[in-house]
């Protein structure tokens, strides 16, 4: 009886110990598990028009295209819940759904930016997902994509998805793509320094970030806290604009913080020359612009830079504080 006593005072006290430590733990070595590599294959369907679209557009910017005549023009956000079926036909075995959003990110080109959850509904892989969060380039017909995450038997997962447009139907907007996707196993690790100019154009009559959103209150907000931003930005060899094009970074921005002028950042960079000429790195985290040196997250890529985690040191290198036009020196270091 005792002894009991003991012990349920003693888990008391860790409990009580516990809460009113720290919010972390002590950090200990880990040793992972082997590796393991899974193939999925799955048709997604994306559907824009009829009674019950997949696809919805959720914002667009005031500039997005009148003169287009695509169903996705640069500025638009869509939110999907598309269905992933096991063949190509819409009516073959459904096997899960792919929720999230995607945005119409290229100003040149018909380009997505996807920030998307694909979980599986049957099968050994039922309430498990990965995530994806990637540049498509849509017109090619094949495009490596991200795989940055995932929960259940795919948690920590890295990896990328291959896919296929199988059909599109330009008039009504409709989109089959076949997936095959890898979770892969890595190689021997390789470090690649990458240093560029981020060109952030809001004024003027090309600008390359438009917002696309705001909440109520936006414009009373100090910070512009709910403002929700689109970009195409350039990405050059030196600060001059007028410099050799390297890349371009595409996806969203959006004003996240109320004290203070703090950005979450959610892009893709594309590289258009030399070895990583169409490889990609998947970006996300807090931007705090008024601070001279950030650092923010890479949490995956594409091509040279496939299963790639590492981390990219901004410094503000020219902005002007009326239109919000900013030149930003990039230095990334990826591990891939
Ligand atoms: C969209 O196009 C596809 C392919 O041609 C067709 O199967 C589908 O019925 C169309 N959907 C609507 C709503 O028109
Ligand atoms: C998937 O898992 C859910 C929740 O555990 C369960 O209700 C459902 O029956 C499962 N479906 C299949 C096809 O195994
Ligand atoms: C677009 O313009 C309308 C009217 O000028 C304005 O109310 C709205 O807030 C603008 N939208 C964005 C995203 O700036
Ligand atoms: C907020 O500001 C934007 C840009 O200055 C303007 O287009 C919009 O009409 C304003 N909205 C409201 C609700 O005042
Ligand atoms: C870029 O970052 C790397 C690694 O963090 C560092 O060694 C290098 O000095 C940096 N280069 C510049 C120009 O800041």
């Amino acid at each position: 009886m005792g002894k009991k006593i003991g012990i349920v005072a003693l888990t008391l006290y860790l409990c009580i110990t516990f809460a009113l430590s720290e919010y972390y733990s002590k950090t200990l070595p880990f040793s992972p598990k082997q590796q393991v590599v899974t193939n999925l294959h799955f048709f997604f369907h994306d559907t824009l028009t009829g009674r019950s679209p997949s696809a919805v557009l959720i914002a667009k910017s005031n500039h997005t295209g009148d003169d287009s005549s695509s169903p996705s023009p640069f500025g638009s956000l869509f939110a999907i819940d598309d269905p992933l079926t096991l063949g190509h036909d819409p009516k073959s075995e459904q096997i899960g759904n792919a929720r999230g959003m995607y945005v119409s990110s290229g100003k040149h080109d018909p380009t997505l930016t996807m920030y998307v959850d694909f979980g599986f509904t049957s099968g050994q892989f039922n309430g498990s997902s990965f995530t994806v969060f990637s540049r498509n380039t849509i017109r090619e017909k094949e495009r490596e994509l991200a795989v940055v995450g995932g929960r259940g038997r795919f948690r920590m997962a890295t990896g990328v998805a291959q896919l296929n447009t199988y059909s599109v139907n330009l008039i009504n907007g409709s989109r089959l793509y076949s997936w095959a996707n890898q979770l892969e196993e890595s190689g021997k690790e390789k470090v690649t320094n990458l240093q560029f100019y981020f060109h952030d154009t809001l004024s003027g009559k090309n600008p390359t970030a438009v917002k696309v959103a705001q909440a109520a209150d936006t414009n009373k907000s100090l910070t512009l806290f709910g403002a929700t931003f689109m970009v195409d930005d350039a990405l050059t060899e030196t600060a001059d604009p007028k410099s050799k094009l390297v890349g371009r970074a595409q996806g969203l921005y959006g004003s996240s913080c109320k004290e203070e002028i703090g950005l979450i950042m959610a892009m893709s960079f594309s590289f258009l020359d030399g070895p990583y000429k169409d490889s990609t790195i998947s970006m996300i985290g807090k931007n705090s612009v008024m601070n001279p040196i950030r650092e923010m997250p890479i949490v995956g890529g594409t091509g040279i830079f496939r299963m790639a985690r590492g981390y990219a040191i901004a410094k503000t290198n020219w902005f002007d504080p009326t239109t919000g036009d900013a030149i930003v020196g990039y230095n990334v270091t990826v591990h891939h």
